[in-house]
């Protein structure tokens, strides 16, 4: 029966009818929609959120995998309170965005220079266009169902269906948003994620014409599998070879390792793109690279390739935000991290034993994510959820939030640092339950 939200008595109900007559949809972010109306929140401790019915809960989302410390970190706290004080954007340069800088470049070697922005989106479109303009040439080619945020190039085939997808030796470019021009689904090439043959076959076929290939280690939405080490070198090396440039997209994986998933594949991109956790709570986007590539957006060259820009890019917020946080993400703490996720995976995937059901777990580092298939997907057209599962997975979520648990909403999991063994037992348990109770 469809629930009317005009009866319902609840301070969120209240809030999303007044939210629905300003904003599309009632909101500016389509992931916070639940039905039937949002919840709100009032406040974040730690690895807990309350919303203002006053229910709290364990946040395995933190803000889409961008809170590395949870919420409200006393440091984080300290540091911004002072200064906001002292002002919180100027058409001045700061120092707060050298230290932030000198950080970042410490944590890998490959990082010879780096730039701030404001999204994830911001850095991946930078990243395209620094590429675009150091090679002179027009095309990317990025893996079937990655998602790199809603720049036009970077968005195709991110929600590609079967009927729509085409053959996999050769997947369509398929638009997300109504009215994407052609000539931007024609000047990408989507290749098929983890599969070495096709992938490099497509790619020959274009190698004069491609300015980048773009890879995320560990793809989120292609199934949170990561990708194989034969795969990333073979894209390495084929990338090098072409005078093609090769790009991660780390706005998730950064916290893989201390340096960035890309150290686990021992490979130097020309280029990465971060966000999320690096801005401490804050907006933020950066691109860090080989000095050449970096040097297209130089202002101070003879001929400035990439005019690059932006109103809050580097404030002194998000800067001093971002390093302390990432000083405290340090290299013990990336190594305890991902030990907790090591602990997530291998309880969910005993529940799921225990509790007989056609599941799995995959991910990498401090990442987990269930789907409701037997066995790990191996690339976006296997991950791709039928009918029947989209709606088992949705009993689970249901289930998981009504008990206490928050979660992405395809049912992953990011890890923050102040959680220990007993919130991942209390998931387990809450998940077991959650299990038991779909039909099959
Ligand atoms: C891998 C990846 N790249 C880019 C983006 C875009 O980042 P933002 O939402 O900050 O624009 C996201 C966001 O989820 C992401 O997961």
């Amino acid at each position: 029966m469809q629930h009317d939200i005009s009866k319902d008595q609840s301070s969120s109900a209240a809030l999303y009818q007044r939210a629905l007559k300003v904003m599309p949809g009632g909101c500016s972010r389509n992931t916070v929609l639940r039905k039937p109306h949002p919840l709100y929140a009032d406040r974040g401790e730690g690895c807990y959120v309350t919303d203002i019915e006053g229910v709290r809960r364990i946040d395995f989302s933190n803000n889409m995998t961008s809170l590395i410390h949870g919420h409200s970190n006393a440091e984080v706290i300290s540091a911004v309170t002072d200064q906001l004080q002292k002002g919180t954007a100027f058409a001045l340069a700061t120092e707060t965005e050298i230290q932030f800088a000198e950080h970042m470049c410490s944590r890998n070697s490959g990082f010879e220079k780096i730039r701030f922005v404001n999204s994830g989106t911001e850095a991946v479109m930078s990243c395209l266009k620094a590429a675009r303009a150091y090679t002179g040439r027009a095309k990317i080619a990025k893996m079937e169902g990655a998602y790199h945020g809603l720049y036009d190039y970077a968005e195709v085939s991110q929600t590609s269906k079967p009927a729509n997808w085409g053959d996999e030796q050769k997947p369509v470019s398929v638009p997300v948003a109504f009215g994407t021009p052609a000539s931007a689904l024609n000047d990408v090439v989507v290749v098929p994620f983890n599969d070495i043959e096709r992938a490099l076959s497509i790619l020959d076929q274009h190698a004069e014409e491609l300015a980048c290939v773009m890879i995320d280690l560990l793809p989120h939405r292609v199934g949170l599998i990561p990708a194989s080490p034969e795969f990333v070198q073979a894209l390495r090396q084929w990338t090098r070879a072409n005078g093609v440039l090769l790009i991660c997209d780390e706005v998730i994986t950064f916290r893989s390792s201390y340096g960035g998933a890309q150290e686990e594949y021992n490979i130097k991109p020309d280029l990465t793109a971060m966000g999320k956790m690096i801005g401490g709570g804050f907006p933020v986007g950066a691109l860090a690279g080989r000095r050449e590539v970096m040097d297209v957006m130089d202002p101070l060259a003879d001929k400035v390739l990439f005019p690059h820009s932006g109103t809050f890019s580097a404030n002194p917020i998000t800067m001093i935000a971002g390093r302390i946080t990432m000083e405290l993400f340090d290299e013990a703490a990336v190594i305890k991290l991902n030990l907790l996720g090591e602990y997530a995976r291998s309880q969910i995937s005993e529940a799921i034993r225990k509790s007989n059901s056609p599941a799995c777990v995959t991910g990498g580092g401090s990442m987990f994510r269930v789907h409701m298939k037997p066995e790990p997907p191996i690339n976006y057209r296997a991950a791709f959820q039928t009918p029947e599962e989209s709606a088992r997975l949705k009993v689970l979520l249901d289930y998981l939030f009504d008990h206490g648990i928050m979660m992405i909403n395809t049912c992953s999991g990011a890890l923050s640092t102040v959680m220990t063994e007993q919130e991942i037992d209390i998931l387990v348990e809450v998940m077991m339950s959650g299990f038991r109770k779909i039909e099959y």
